[in-house]
């Protein structure tokens, strides 16, 4: 990445708000925008975050949701962009609450941006999945790929996607909309990594099964892969908070709004990331192989050129033992 010169000011540092900044996607993005020189601040209601995550002086304990409240933050802080995390993120809770999915990551995004638009700040950066592709009819995944959500979490992801669109169109509104991959690994000197409650994500569950010794299940062995486990672009949490940067120096910059796949463009098989794990760590993942979970593309790899063009990211912790023993670092201070 280039030395950092604020983008917006000469003689101070643009003030960034990151939503959702306790959670584990955000408070990478938080540490790596203040390693860079940017002052930070932090809106998050600690429903699923982890306050320990974020330095006391920047975090605000609030819901995006209270768009009085946020409208006065962002006047009062003069705030030059939001990067916008503050979700839920399980696939399978949200066949069961589709209602909690469409309230809060929906309806909580129309309200932090009615208050952006109500303060005069229009740069976001937007947490989004590959989940919007559902099952895609081409891999590796570009852009184009369409809508085609499978689940309530990736409609509700496709309903601000679609909200930002129009803004942009009509309100002048900037976006970038970064889609995810699989998110992983961790910042161990920094105490940051994995921590979600339940665990449903495959590197911290094989961790976890090596430190207690209960099996961890494997969902399927009979997918049309080469050794029958799913495949899926893990990409390093660090290089994901540093697409984030990139993203939002574009639109301090004055960029245009832009939509980007983000991973590393490998795809790496349920079984190989237990065989980096028994590298890494050098024991015997307890595992078990179970039924496939419904809804499982066979294959998910990202097609990311069109952020590396645009915006000269690079993934630069692709490997994938770097990616577990990072995780695994941390798994190991966090017990
Ligand atoms: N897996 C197992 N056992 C487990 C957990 C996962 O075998 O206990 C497998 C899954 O079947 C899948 C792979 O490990 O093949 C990765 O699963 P994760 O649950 O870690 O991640 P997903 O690929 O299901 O989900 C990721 C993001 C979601 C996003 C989705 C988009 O975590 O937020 O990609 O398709 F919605």
């Amino acid at each position: 990445m280039p030395p950092f010169r604020c983008p917006l000011h000469s003689e101070c540092v643009a003030t960034i708000l990151v939503t959702g900044g306790a959670g584990y996607i955000g408070s990478h993005t938080r540490y790596f925008l203040e390693k860079r020189g940017y002052s930070v601040l932090v809106v998050d209601n600690l429903s699923r975050g982890y306050k320990e995550a974020v330095p006391a002086e920047q975090l605000r304990v609030l819901d995006t949701r209270d768009g009085g409240r946020m409208e006065q933050l962002l006047r009062d802080e003069r705030v030059d962009a939001v990067i916008h995390f503050a979700a839920y993120i399980s696939v399978g809770e949200s066949t069961q609450a589709p209602e909690l999915y469409f309230e809060n990551n929906a309806s909580g995004s129309l309200s932090l941006f009615e208050a952006m638009l109500r303060a005069g700040v229009k740069r976001l950066v937007f947490s989004s999945t590959a989940a919007v592709y559902g099952i895609p009819q081409t891999v590796p995944i570009t852009e184009n790929e369409p809508y085609a959500p499978i689940n309530p979490y990736g409609e509700s992801k496709v309903m601000v996607e679609k909200m930002l669109e129009w803004l942009d169109r009509y309100r002048e509104f900037r976006s970038i909309r970064l889609r995810y991959f699989n998110a992983c690994g961790a910042e161990p000197e920094a105490g940051l990594g994995e921590r979600h409650d339940p665990e449903t994500h495959l590197i911290p569950l094989i961790l976890r099964a090596i430190q207690t010794g209960e099996p961890v299940t494997f969902f399927g062995n009979d997918y049309p892969t080469p050794d029958g486990t799913c495949i899926r672009d893990y990409i390093h949490v660090s290089d994901l908070a540093e697409a984030h940067i990139h993203a939002v120096e574009h639109l301090l910059r004055g960029g245009q709004s832009e939509v980007f796949n983000v991973g590393t463009g490998t795809g790496h098989s349920v079984k190989e990331v237990m065989e980096a794990v028994e590298r890494v760590t050098g024991k015997k993942v307890p595992h078990e192989i179970g039924p496939r979970r419904e809804g499982d593309p066979p294959v998910l790899v990202a097609d990311s050129q069109k952020l590396q063009a645009a915006l000269g990211w690079r993934p630069a912790r692709a490997d994938l033992d770097r990616i577990v023993s990072d995780a695994w670092q941390f798994a190991q201070r966090a017990r």
